[in-house]
């Protein structure tokens, strides 16, 4: 139970980013305690230069393959402005889900052609919009869709509105499995997702029934967040391929681009010293290492077999691969502080409690997945853990916690950190930058906390405000 001696270097850090200096934590230079002074608890913390170096690693990725590529940041996974921002500036292009998201990346600069379009059930009124803005590619989800994307650009035209075809890709889901949960499999005939393999020439020949109005540009698979094996997505790009060849064999048409999605997976165990607590499966989940590099290599190889036995390599070489990254953009470039306001001991069953101001409000994750968040002390940063503590959120609700309450052992049922944690002790998630920020809500009348981005230039930039008590009423009729 001793507070231990200072660690040089923990196995969360990573040298330049996250650092130990002078006992608390670091973040590109910019000391941890000090943002929370300023900008008051709980906080999301993110690093311009985190967010380039992992795009970098994809662009890296297309050079090691050497094909025309095209990666678009899935916003739904932080569309933050100032993220979005970041991004845009690094050079790529964007995947939106939604009409918000569609005007989220408009406002922030994106140009129609770097902007993809994907969603189950878009309204008249978004497609009116991805129409009208004349976008990379609408992603339709059904053979139904292909008519609701035409009949978007007949009202447009109808309206004096001069619009070309609009440019789709068809959204496939051939029953391919990885090892992420369940929830974030989309590629199961039993997901909502998709075109199933059975309908895929059917659907083409619908899309290409009317080339005044759209134009079927791709073909799509996404088949799921978090994947930690190469074989899946190999397997999709052999299926997509495929279809492509089958497409052009039976009616001439020649697909631009191959989407493979996203779910590059993010390694949320860097540290592992909690890791043995988990089952077997989210630890090679959750601690996944795959090189985007890795993912693209066995792609086009499985596909060049393909195509050499068809005698196709010719459509393989001029064929655009396209991914949709977002965990694997954002995930470890963003982290939440939060202030223990609260500790109390159970008599019964010795158990110390650590109550923080961060619930599952602003990480949702944590309570729907069970989501492993490592925890450390931002306070302490340099020390080595001393004692076990049961960690839980401000919320009204017994599933506020940082452990698996309906004990299946998703989580670690105690938080490692320094001994001795009083009231006051800043700690911090880590990897908390993908799906989090986007999903929070005010639950129990909680202001959304603020954020920072810690820019190129090193310094802290205020990148969304703290919620005040006006803004928990402001939509409110009364
Ligand atoms: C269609 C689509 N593309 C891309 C992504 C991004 O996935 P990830 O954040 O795992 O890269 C998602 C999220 O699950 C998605 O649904």
């Amino acid at each position: 139970m001793s507070s231990g001696i200072a660690a040089q270097c923990p196995a969360w850090s990573i040298p330049g980013y996250l650092e130990v200096h002078e006992g608390h934590l670091s973040i590109n230079g910019v000391d941890a305690i000090d943002l929370v002074s300023e900008f008051k608890s709980p906080l999301f913390v993110f690093s311009e230069s985190r967010i380039r170096d992992n795009i970098n690693r994809l662009k890296r990725a297309a050079e090691v393959v050497d094909r025309p590529m095209k990666f678009c940041y899935a916003s739904k996974a932080n569309s933050n402005m100032a993220i979005l921002k970041a991004v845009l500036d690094s050079g790529i292009d964007c995947e939106v889900n939604s009409g918000g998201e569609l005007f989220k990346a408009l406002r922030v600069g994106f140009k129609p052609d770097q902007i993809i379009f994907n969603g189950t059930s878009k309204a008249d009124d978004e497609l009116d919009d991805a129409v009208r803005a004349q976008i990379y590619a609408i992603n339709v989800d059904s053979i139904y869709e292909i008519g609701l994307v035409e009949e978007s650009v007949l009202r447009l035209r109808a309206l004096g509105e001069d619009v070309p075809p609009a440019r789709v890709t068809l959204r496939l889901v051939p029953e391919i499995g990885t090892r992420s949960h369940l929830g974030l499999q989309t590629a199961l005939l039993t997901s909502k997702f998709g075109i199933s393999s059975s309908e895929v020439l059917t659907a083409f020949r619908r899309g290409l029934k009317h080339p005044e109005l759209v134009n079927v540009c791709g073909i799509h698979i996404h088949v799921g967040s978090q994947t930690p094996d190469v074989e899946p997505f190999a397997e999709a790009f052999r299926s997509m391929w495929e279809h492509l060849m089958t497409i052009h064999r039976e009616t001439g048409h020649v697909l631009e681009h191959i989407n493979l999605g996203g779910g590059i997976p993010v390694n949320y165990l860097r540290d592992r010293s909690q890791a043995d607590q988990l089952p077997e499966h989210e630890r090679d989940m959750l601690g996944a290492e795959l090189e985007p590099s890795a993912v693209l290599k066995e792609a086009i190889r499985v596909a060049r077999e393909s195509a050499r036995a068809a005698n196709a390599e010719h459509l393989l070489d001029q064929v655009t691969i396209l991914l949709e990254p977002g965990r694997s953009v954002i995930a470890d470039a963003g982290l939440v502080l939060t202030t223990v306001n609260n500790i109390k001991t159970r008599p019964e069953t010795g158990d110390v409690w650590l109550l923080t101001d961060a619930g599952y409000n602003i990480m949702l994750s944590m309570n729907n997945y069970k989501w492993y968040y490592h925890l450390i002390s931002a306070s302490r940063a340099g020390e080595r853990s001393g004692r076990d503590y049961k960690v839980a959120g401000p919320l009204c609700d017994s599933g506020d916690v940082y452990f698996d309450i309906e004990r299946e052992g998703r989580l670690p049922d105690y938080r490692r950190l320094p001994a001795d944690v009083t009231p006051g002790e800043v700690l911090s998630l880590l990897n908390c930058g993908a799906y989090s920020l986007a999903q929070m809500f005010h639950y129990n009348g909680r202001p959304l906390p603020a954020a920072v981005l810690i820019g190129l230039d090193g310094k802290p930039k205020l990148i969304r405000r703290r919620d005040t008590y006006d803004d928990l009423i402001t939509n409110d009729v009364w």
